[in-house]
């Protein structure tokens, strides 16, 4: 069951218009959404979360009247026409979700695509083919800009997973158009700046995954607010190294020693409990089926490598879990794709789940280990975007917020 505490509302950070401020009745509007969504070999959608998120703000703007004009990327194809990368299955599973016929365009610009969107009528929904088949998208190109903010009336952010880039269709369209955040954006907004700017106390960040140097400026922005940090998964061994242990063949980023004993001792400076797991589960390799040992995490001998934390580490960090009242998990705590290595992760994921608290996980890896662990229906809010959720948790603006018209806030 999802855990009834309120974020902090969105009036209160969010001064951009949302799409409900603009008057789209019989009008075209371009929402640019983030459809970049896995394509197994045969082509087919595995996992259409994110197609699934942003139906609250295409099925507004049908229900208002609107020409809907829908645009993504998918994929890196590098500027170049490529039909791995085409947005045809999305658009199949759109009109199947939506139970209503999508138009497909063969492009996102030119005379074929403006003949398409010239018969539109109000409610109906065109989606465009991959952004990204132009290299000018990813080079905010000004006249490509210009040629998308040409087919609509209005702009409509709701890509919150590509808010990060300063793409053409992210920054450069809302110079020609007025522009607004979708609802899917609006609540990634919410739950990512709302409620870990002011967090309801206890604030526990669990923070896990291979890179320190992406968790370092979300550890720094939240220094000021959190109670409790644990880390987990691979970026704990550069912590532990920098404590002076040995830690076997485990992942270190050699580089990041020395900001992690600093970031540590600043934590420690002010009060902030830190937990690293206390005992690990280790192996030579990640073959699946290789043979695995759970060691106290002081006592990795040489040739081995940390894959998972242990049991006690997942108790330690339950009972850290069971009392915090706003919960951010961004990470998972090993290898949790080889069923061998996926214990520990698992045990986090129904911790959270299970704490009576706000929840919320950062996209990517985590979102998947929840969905595995069986749990997603129990957690808060969980995030569509990676990188963009990461830079918004590192307290930086993201160029696809900014680019939107400003509300006059009274
Ligand atoms: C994502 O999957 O994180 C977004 O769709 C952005 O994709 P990109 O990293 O290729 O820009």
């Amino acid at each position: 069951m999802k855990k009834n505490i309120d974020p902090v509302p969105i009036k209160d950070i969010f001064h951009k218009f949302i799409i409900e401020d603009l008057d789209i009745k019989g009008k075209k509007v371009f929402i640019r959404v983030d459809f970049n969504v896995p394509l197994d070999d045969n082509l087919q959608i595995p996992d259409d979360t994110r197609i699934r998120s942003a139906l609250p703000t295409i099925n507004y703007a049908i229900d208002e009247g609107a020409k809907v004009i829908l645009s993504s990327h998918l994929g890196r194809p590098k500027g170049k026409v490529d039909p791995r990368f085409s947005l045809a299955p999305v658009a199949k599973r759109l009109q199947r979700l939506l139970n209503k016929k999508v138009i497909f365009a063969p492009d996102c610009i030119g005379s074929q695509v403006e003949g398409l969107v010239s018969k539109m009528n109000a409610g109906d929904v065109l989606l465009l083919e991959n952004l990204r088949y132009h290299p000018e998208e990813e080079k905010n190109g000004e006249e490509f800009a210009r040629a998308l903010a040409n087919l609509a009336d209005f702009y409509v952010n709701d890509a919150f997973g590509a808010a990060h880039r300063a793409h053409a269709s992210i920054v450069g369209i809302p110079k020609f158009l007025t522009s607004a955040a979708g609802f899917l954006l609006k609540k990634e907004i919410e739950y990512l700046k709302g409620a870990i700017d002011n967090p309801v106390k206890p604030f526990v960040a669990i923070l896990g995954g291979a890179k320190v140097s992406g968790k370092i400026g979300v550890l720094e922005n939240i220094s000021d607010r959190v109670d409790k940090v644990i880390v987990g998964g691979g970026i704990a061994y550069t912590f532990i190294k920098a404590m002076g242990y040995e830690v076997g063949n485990s992942l270190v980023e050699d580089d990041m020693i020395e900001t992690a004993q600093k970031i540590r001792k600043k934590l420690k400076s002010v009060g902030i409990k830190f937990y690293l797991p206390v005992d690990c589960v280790i192996a030579q390799s990640t073959e699946p089926g290789t043979v695995k040992k759970i060691v106290p995490t002081l006592e990795i001998p040489k040739e081995w490598k940390a894959l998972d934390i242990g049991p006690a580490s997942a108790r330690l960090f339950s009972e850290v879990i069971e009392d915090a009242k706003t919960i951010l998990w961004n990470g998972p705590m090993g290898v949790f794709e080889i069923d061998e290595f996926s214990r520990g992760t698992f045990a986090i994921a129904r911790s959270v789940a299970d704490a009576y608290a706000l929840t919320i996980v950062g996209g990517g890896d985590t979102d998947l280990a929840v969905h595995r662990a069986g749990v997603s229906d129990a957690i808060t809010f969980i995030s569509t975007g990676g990188g963009a959720s990461l830079q918004l948790l590192e307290g930086k603006e993201l160029p696809g917020i900014a680019a939107l018209t400003n509300k006059e806030v009274t």
